[in-house]
């Protein structure tokens, strides 16, 4: 099986080429410019029709955070109907009103179209480090305040090298990590590897996107999956 993965470099790009190459597949990276990799812009269009050609499997990973509707539909023009479509989403895109949220809700629809597969993933393991040590970095810290079930990468990954492996379409499935926490419980875990004490301050913002976060709209407990620990990534090797 040859596969290709848009988002190649990214935090979970990254972890499923790795996971598809431990599992014996040929891959092929998409990158705009990283050695190493198969280089095409969703964005121009340039070099996705030859990194398309040929792949029996795309893994659509790739995310700038703002025009990813026009990044996907570049895409779509070059992916041939036997070609198994597999879209890393995000649990509650359908349910939080963020802009991002509801355009990743608009492209599922579009790769649901189009036969394509959809795993929707809570937050990553990483996006919390980097949101906990952010929000840390002045005396007083800061936590939104709501709750977090945060996921690994390489269990996201492992799963969908799981779906394309199975062959059949994945309609859509949520992939949550192990345990829904409080922000602030995670917050004091990094702190506490980070070798840093901090008060810590709830922040709450008015409007329906908190509100929706606040109620839970981005979990999915009952599909608490991932087994890896927001302590055991923090324990890991940096990746
Ligand atoms: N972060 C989270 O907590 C989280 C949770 C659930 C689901 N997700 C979803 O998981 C997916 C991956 O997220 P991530 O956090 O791993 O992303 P990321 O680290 O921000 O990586 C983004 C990737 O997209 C590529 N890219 C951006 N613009 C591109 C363009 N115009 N043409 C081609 N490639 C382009 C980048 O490649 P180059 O820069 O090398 O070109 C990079 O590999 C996204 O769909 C995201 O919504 C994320």
């Amino acid at each position: 099986m040859m596969l290709l993965v848009t988002g190649a470099t990214g935090t979970l790009g990254r972890d499923v080429v790795a996971t598809l190459r431990e599992r014996g597949h040929e891959v092929r990276g998409l990158s705009r410019s990283a050695p190493g990799h198969v280089h095409g812009d969703l964005l121009t269009g340039a070099g996705i029709a030859d990194a398309v050609d040929g792949a029996d499997v795309i893994i659509h990973a790739a995310t700038d955070g703002r025009r990813d509707d026009t990044a996907t539909a570049n895409l779509l023009r070059h992916v041939r109907d036997d070609q198994h479509l597999i879209y890393v989403s995000i649990v509650g895109v359908d349910r939080v009103p963020l802009p991002y949220y509801r355009s990743k809700y608009r492209i599922e629809q579009r790769i649901s179209e189009r036969g394509g597969s959809i795993l929707r993933a809570t937050q990553f393991h990483n996006l919390v480090r980097t949101l906990a040590r952010a929000l840390t970095v002045a005396p007083v810290g800061l936590y939104p305040a709501f709750d977090i079930q945060p996921v690994d990468t390489s269990e996201v990954a492992r799963r969908l090298a799981e779906i394309a492996e199975g062959g059949e379409r994945v309609e859509l499935e949520d992939f949550a990590g192990p345990e829904v926490r409080s922000a602030r419980d995670l917050f004091q875990v990094y702190l506490k590897s980070a070798g840093r004490r901090r008060p810590l301050l709830p922040v709450r913002v008015p409007g329906k996107i908190f509100r929706a976060y606040r109620s839970g709209g981005h979990l999915a407990p009952a599909s608490a999956i991932g087994t890896i620990t927001f302590e055991q990534f923090l324990a890991s090797p940096p990746r």
